[in-house]
């Protein structure tokens, strides 16, 4: 089809080294998996980047889970694109809720869009996140921020550079908490999503932009979603640090 379905999972502050290498090993064992038909990424916290890309299926790729804005220097704690690119990564998340909504982070719908054209400009395909948390729903006012979160983006990359950008909408009161979305409330956004899109950007960005949702999804939920007609894929937290992620990634299907 038009837009190749594209299954994240994001390992957030989780897993070992150790873990990591059993956890590889298992998803090794599925050797008839139709990667042409399904892209897999997987985002090991960043100290696990290098040994992740080592172990790891030669068909999976490997996203970092945030990059710094700029280029290397004196940026202690940071790590700039070209690192992530130098160890095998092809992959970043950016603007994950953890990043915009934790007190300690903050992350800026413009600092976000600047670390994505970063991204971009190194090569780095981005899982760009966006998301309404509980109180936004309930005010009626989901599209309103995911459009915000969206417009800054658009504003700051134009019309031209869509083609590595993967939109993940995860409604914050999903992540963590086994309260998923129902597939009429993720249809309904990640259409609107779309037509956004067609107004804000141009027609051929709403078509080819790939919309994955994440927010709880596991292997008890995945198959209803991956029906969805503006469903292109998950990004899945909990349910990515065990070997049944594989039947997530199955969904496709
Ligand atoms: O990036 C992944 C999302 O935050 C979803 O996390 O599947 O544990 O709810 P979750």
């Amino acid at each position: 089809g038009l837009r190749t379905f594209l299954v994240g999972g994001n390992w957030k502050c989780n897993l070992s080294k150790d873990a990591i290498t059993s956890l590889c090993k298992e998803l090794a064992a599925a050797p008839d998996l139709e990667t042409d038909k399904v892209e897999v990424v997987l985002a090991p916290p960043t100290p696990y980047l290098d040994h992740t890309r080592s172990v790891l299926r030669q068909d999976f790729e490997v996203a970092a889970q945030n990059i710094w804005v700029g280029g290397p220097g004196a940026y202690t704690g940071e790590t700039a694109a070209e690192m992530i690119k130098d160890v095998g990564c092809t992959w970043v998340i950016l603007g994950h809720s953890e990043r915009r909504n934790l007190l300690q982070i903050r992350e800026s719908d413009d600092f976000i869009a600047q670390k994505t054209k970063t991204a971009l400009s190194h090569g780095l395909k981005v899982m760009f996140c966006i998301g309404e948390t509980l109180e936004e729903r309930e005010e009626g006012r989901t599209l309103d921020v995911c459009v915000r979160q969206l417009h800054a983006l658009a504003e700051t990359i134009g019309a031209d550079d869509w083609k590595d950008v993967v939109i993940a909408y995860e409604p914050v009161w999903a992540i963590g908490t086994g309260k998923i979305a129902t597939p009429d409330q993720v249809e309904e956004v990640h259409e609107k999503i779309r037509h956004y899109l067609a107004g804000d950007v141009n027609d051929k960005v709403a078509q080819e932009t790939r919309i994955l949702y994440g927010g709880s999804v596991s292997p008890g939920n995945c198959n209803e979603l991956a029906q969805l007609p503006d469903v292109d894929g998950f990004l899945v937290g909990g349910a990515s640090l065990k070997a049944s992620f594989l039947e997530v990634i199955e969904s496709f299907k």
